[in-house]
């Protein structure tokens, strides 16, 4: 979480539209930040930032994070990526590109900014977990021929993995 004592800064939420995100983006404005919050309202809804229509330290972008973004910001959060089963399913060919692509164009981006970054992972990454709760050293339980093709555990993984690159 962000130091109440730093200076405002213009921060990047990707899937800014969505569950998280949107409350994400609340809890920065509340602390004084500016936020650009991207989305292409794949999950997300519009309604989730309605509120913030004419808020002076708040930008909507729609945009698809598989395509290349150029903004200037200094922190980035990428939490764009349909979450639950029944929509990450819906196509898996676009959650994949989402997970990695998506994580890839964040990742140049903030390379190029030389800004810090939030990859936000999830616990479909561990397959069908034989621990509650997983902790960070369990290695996770993945079925790599399961009969519903379910994209969001083995991408995800690259995803956060191209982060620790
Ligand atoms: N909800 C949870 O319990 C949970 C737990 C762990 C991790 N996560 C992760 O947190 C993130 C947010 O989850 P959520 O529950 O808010 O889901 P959500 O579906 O409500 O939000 C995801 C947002 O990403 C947007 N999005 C999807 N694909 C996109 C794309 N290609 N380009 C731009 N925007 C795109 C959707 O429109 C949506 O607004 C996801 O990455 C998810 O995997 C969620």
């Amino acid at each position: 979480m962000i130091n109440l004592n730093e200076s405002r800064r213009r921060i990047l939420v990707t899937g800014g539209a969505g569950f998280l995100g949107s409350h994400l983006v609340d809890r920065l404005l509340g602390q004084g930040h500016e936020v650009l919050c991207l989305d292409n309202l794949f999950t997300g809804s519009k309604r989730n930032i309605e509120h913030l229509h004419s808020h002076p330290r708040f930008e909507f972008i729609r945009h698809d994070v598989t395509f290349p973004l150029y903004v200037e910001v200094d922190e980035i959060y990428n939490l764009a990526c349909p979450a639950s089963p029944v929509h990450y399913q819906h196509d898996p060919i676009q959650t994949t590109k989402t997970a990695v692509h998506g994580a890839i164009n964040m990742l140049g981006l903030a390379k190029r900014l030389k800004c810090k970054i939030l990859q936000a992972s999830t616990s479909e990454v561990y397959g069908d977990p034989s621990v509650h709760p997983q902790t960070e050293d369990y290695w996770g339980n993945v079925n790599p021929i399961a009969l519903v093709f379910s994209p969001l555990p083995p991408f995800k993984i690259s995803g956060s993995d191209l982060t620790f690159v």
